[in-house]
């Protein structure tokens, strides 16, 4: 189904999202060497990894902001590799930042922005009030309210975004780039700066996301208890190298992982944090 048809179309199931081989260089620093994984369709992949090992490279690979020396991306049929970052999230892969929170206009404004990719009525027609373009505005921005409710925001939607607390405003950012109705979510370190309340409701809202809309998620987070809560698979990097893959249970036992977090005293991969 095309996303463009109507404003409020349901997509279709997500499709592989495929990373193979991909090496991204920054004057002589590897940042990611060699790295493959695939996400599953539907699940919540989690890579994971101390301080510098990848995984916000990783991120900028498959939303398109860093162009790797080689490998490829693929999304179901798609090679993602080369493309523009907003040709990839056209295509049904949007992310969120780690570090930005929102601060200006209302959610619904906020929300409305993540929309405007979606519109289909031109500039001219939407400022000239004509019948569909109306139409087509109304059906986006019930279809806001509707992703505001998934995330928890509904009574928040017409408030300001500065009144809000951070773990609402960090609801926005994610409820921004699901309003581009994408098939996979990427997450960048979703819960940082969250106080423990915020964080197991954060857990509560990615289930709740994945489970109504029925999306991938690709997430990267310190967290390690709500990794090991939320992913069904693991791939850990370090010094941008892939040094586990398995599921939550079969990364936190396996010896270069444990090697990895004690050498450096990060949060370590069996340690429930949140
Ligand atoms: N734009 C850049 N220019 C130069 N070096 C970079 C750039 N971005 C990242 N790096 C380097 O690449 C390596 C990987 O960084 P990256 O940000 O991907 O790590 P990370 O796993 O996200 O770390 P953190 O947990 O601290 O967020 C680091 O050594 C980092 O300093
Ligand atoms: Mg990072």
């Amino acid at each position: 189904m095309n996303l463009r048809t109507t404003a409020t179309a349901r997509p279709e199931t997500p499709r592989p999202l495929e990373v193979e081989g991909v090496t991204v260089r920054f004057a002589g620093l590897t940042a990611l060497d060699d790295v493959s994984f695939t996400v599953a369709p539907g699940s919540v992949h989690a890579v994971i990894g101390p301080n510098g090992a990848g995984k916000s490279t990783c991120f900028n690979v498959l939303s398109g902001l860093y162009r790797p020396v080689s490998g490829t991306v693929r999304y179901g049929e798609h090679l993602l590799t080369g493309l523009a970052p907003h040709r990839i999230a056209a295509l049904g892969v949007a992310r969120t930042f780690q570090n930005i929170v929102t601060t200006e206009g209302t959610v619904g404004d906020n929300l409305m922005l993540g929309r405007h990719a979606l519109t289909r009525a031109g500039f001219v027609s939407s400022a000239l009030h004509l019948p569909h373009a109306v139409r087509e505005q109304r059906a986006h921005l019930a279809r806001a309210r509707e992703i505001a409710g998934i995330v928890g925001l509904e009574r928040h939607f017409d408030q300001p975004v500065a009144l809000l607390s951070y773990g609402d405003r960090k609801r926005v950012e994610m409820a921004r780039a699901l309003c581009l109705e994408p098939r996979v979510l990427l997450l960048d370190e979703p819960v940082a700066g969250m106080n423990t309340t915020e964080r197991t409701a954060a857990v509560e809202v990615i289930r709740t996301v994945r489970e109504q809309l029925g999306l991938s998620i690709v997430l990267v987070e310190h967290d390690m208890g709500l990794v090991m809560r939320l992913a069904d698979e693991v791939t850990v990097l370090d010094f941008g190298r892939r040094i586990a893959h398995g599921t939550p249970d079969e990364v936190r036992q396996d010896p270069e992982v444990l090697r990895a977090y004690l050498g450096t005293g990060a949060d370590t991969p069996g340690k429930e944090a949140a």
